[in-house]
């Protein structure tokens, strides 16, 4: 007969090793937090959370354009309304490239135009967050469109993303934050105005975003980089007034948004919106 003290201790040993708090050395919740980290700087990925979903990533937002409506996606893991099934090479290039498995493309309003310089740590990353929640069933409506998807040129992304310096503030602000997704105002044909980065001007859903230059009377040419650091995190402008419209959707975010912005990379996204030229456009 099997001694039961040996049975208690293996069994306390077994119950030991399973009750293990995912101790911050596990390599896969410390790239889960990382993802969800990457995952906040995008604001939360907010479109695919609209108030009316069932849950976190369930998606069915919709987007009524010129053209036709498109609805964002469930991107929660279930396999059969959502990007279970996809492989993580996969859903990096839905993200980064626009692309569906089956070889159909999104429309831009996926911002891929941005997201495709996110690093490919950071991707593996944001996809492995993705993951870890939790799955939800509900099929989103098919898209209509009149016209053929349109496609934007992107290049190949970094393989490390910058941990610091000014290299940092330009990659978060042009990478997954996509602040001239708002900010730089479009042509008729959807393309953005160059000549207007960050300059503010009509945006997405009927938005009025800032001009966000260094332009001193129609900028944000007075505010401190610490100020501008301080209403990534927080909303609260110099004046006191609060973020509005899509700016709260995506300081807020969902499960993260630019209010988990570490301090160092809101420093950094302020410093960089310094650099970049100052746009005279009085947007109100
Ligand atoms: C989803 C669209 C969207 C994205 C993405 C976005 N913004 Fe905004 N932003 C807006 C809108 C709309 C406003 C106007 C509402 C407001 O002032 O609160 C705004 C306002 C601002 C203001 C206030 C300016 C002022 O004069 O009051 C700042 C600063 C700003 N955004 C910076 C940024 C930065 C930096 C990023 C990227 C890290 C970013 N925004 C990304 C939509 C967006």
């Amino acid at each position: 007969m099997t001694d039961p003290r040996v049975v208690m201790t293996v069994a306390a040993v077994i119950l030991t090793l399973c009750s293990a708090p995912a101790s911050a050395a596990d390599p896969t919740s410390e790239l889960v937090a990382r993802g969800k980290y990457v995952f906040g700087a995008a604001g939360g990925c907010a479109c695919h959370t609209p108030p009316e979903a069932l849950g976190l990533n369930a998606g069915g937002m919709k987007f009524e354009l010129l053209f036709g409506v498109v609805y964002s996606g469930n991107i929660t893991p279930d396999p059969e309304t959502g990007i279970g099934r996809w492989t993580d090479a996969q859903v990096t290039n839905a993200i980064r490239r626009g692309e569906r498995p089956d070889g159909s493309r999104l429309f831009p309003i996926h911002p891929y135009e941005y997201f495709a310089t996110i690093a490919d740590d950071e991707a593996r990353a944001l996809v492995a967050y993705l993951k870890s929640v939790r799955p939800i069933r509900s099929s989103v409506p098919a898209r209509s469109l009149r016209i053929p998807t349109p496609t934007i040129r992107v290049g190949p992304a970094p393989k490390e993303a910058p941990r610091g310096g000014p290299e940092r503030g330009e990659y978060l602000a042009g990478g997954a934050a996509h602040c001239a997704d708002c900010h730089t105002p479009r042509r008729f044909n959807g393309s953005q105005d160059a000549a207007k980065f960050l300059a503010g001007g009509p945006g997405p859903e009927g938005s009025l975003p800032a001009n966000i230059t260094p332009h001193l009377e129609t900028g944000i040419g007075r505010w401190t980089e610490a100020q501008i650091a301080r209403f990534l995190r927080t909303g609260v402008k110099p004046s006191g007034q609060e973020a509005f419209s899509l700016m709260r959707v995506v300081i807020k975010g969902t499960s993260a948004g630019y209010k988990d912005l570490t301090e160092a990379d809101a420093a950094a996204i302020a410093r960089y919106l310094k650099t970049v030229p100052a746009i005279e456009n009085r947007v109100r």
